[in-house]
């Protein structure tokens, strides 16, 4: 997603040292490789098992030029050396695979297990919460991480359903919430914040993304750019604040509550883009997941003394 745009905003060079967070189908990975060549280097990482393992085999080709590892992109910096990156890449959310396979519990569109773990070593499930917080939590976390305006009528209709047993799949909560909202020919699916709200909360994807920030930053090397794809709004508020905070343009306030916000420091970053940019009309058309997709490129400085 946004292929040409990353690679264009990464200005990639042969022999570049680079670094994907997010793997998933490799398709970034493959092309920072490729413009790379014939002797740059990649790290990449991706908390998903299933898609480790299929990016080790998808880059066997590569083996020398690459080190893959399975795990949050927020440890990047525990492995990748600091300073030593021209490029990192975080393409957000989940991928086309994860979203397509009814087992991992993603999507309302098939019926599985109310998962949505992307790392399945972590015990805390969508199924937990939704089975086990009280209504006051569950309208907070549709409403926090879904902006979903009818968050306590979902959340107390939950627990009026769960009363008779369990919700234990995808297909049974989108039909509860269908019931509740019914579609009457809108183009989303009712039950689409409330899934979005569960997946972040059970990945913890807004913790996560201010960790992943911090540390891409500690590897990029001066004049490096990291560049951040998101799909809603929630995310690319955030990476704008993470961006912000670190750039010229923050104005420090020494009433600020954040011990990092009341105190002026040297800023880090520079922002590239001013406006998110977003995939081109020939993407949509062939991928309409695309639609919300934007990304954001920042360019690591080099620090005064
Ligand atoms: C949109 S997909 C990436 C697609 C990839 N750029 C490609 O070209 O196919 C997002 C991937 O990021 C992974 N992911 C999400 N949060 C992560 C995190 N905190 N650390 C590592 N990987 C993460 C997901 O498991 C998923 O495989």
């Amino acid at each position: 997603m946004l292929l040409a745009e990353v690679l264009d905003q990464l200005q990639l060079r042969p022999g570049g040292i680079v670094a994907d967070g997010t793997l998933g189908g490799v398709g970034h990975a493959l092309a920072m490789l490729s413009a790379t060549s014939p002797n740059g280097f990649l790290y990449g990482c991706d908390r998903d098992g299933a898609a480790v393992e299929a990016a080790q085999l998808r880059l066997a080709a590569f083996v020398g030029r690459c080190e893959v590892r399975r795990g949050s992109f927020a440890a990047l910096a525990d492995w990748v050396p600091a300073a030593s990156c021209e490029a990192v890449l975080l393409d957000l959310g989940v991928s086309s695979h994860q979203l397509d396979t009814p087992d991992r519990g993603f999507s309302f569109r098939h019926d599985g297990p109310l998962d949505m773990r992307m790392d399945d070593r972590q015990s805390v499930t969508a199924a937990a919460l939704v089975n086990e917080l009280d209504a006051s939590a569950l309208a907070k976390l549709f409403w926090e991480f879904g902006d979903e305006e009818q968050s306590r009528k979902f959340a107390a209709g939950i627990v009026r359903a769960r009363q008779s047993g369990p919700i234990r799949t995808t297909g049974e909560l989108a039909a509860l919430i269908e019931a509740m909202s019914p579609r009457r020919g809108r183009r989303t699916h009712p039950a689409t914040k409330v899934f979005q709200a569960l997946r972040i909360a059970v990945n913890d994807e807004l913790a996560e993304l201010r960790r992943g920030f911090d540390a891409a930053c500690a590897i990029l090397k001066p004049g490096g750019r990291l560049a951040v794809i998101t799909f809603h709004s929630l995310e690319d508020r955030l990476v704008r604040r993470l961006g912000r905070e670190r750039s010229a343009e923050f104005e420090w306030d020494a009433s600020a509550m954040r011990p990092d916000w009341s105190r002026p420091r040297q800023p880090d970053l520079r922002i590239v883009t001013r406006k998110a940019v977003q995939p081109g009309q020939a993407e949509l058309d062939a991928n309409p997941r695309a639609r919300s997709a934007q990304l954001r490129v920042f360019e690591k400085l080099t620090l005064k003394s």
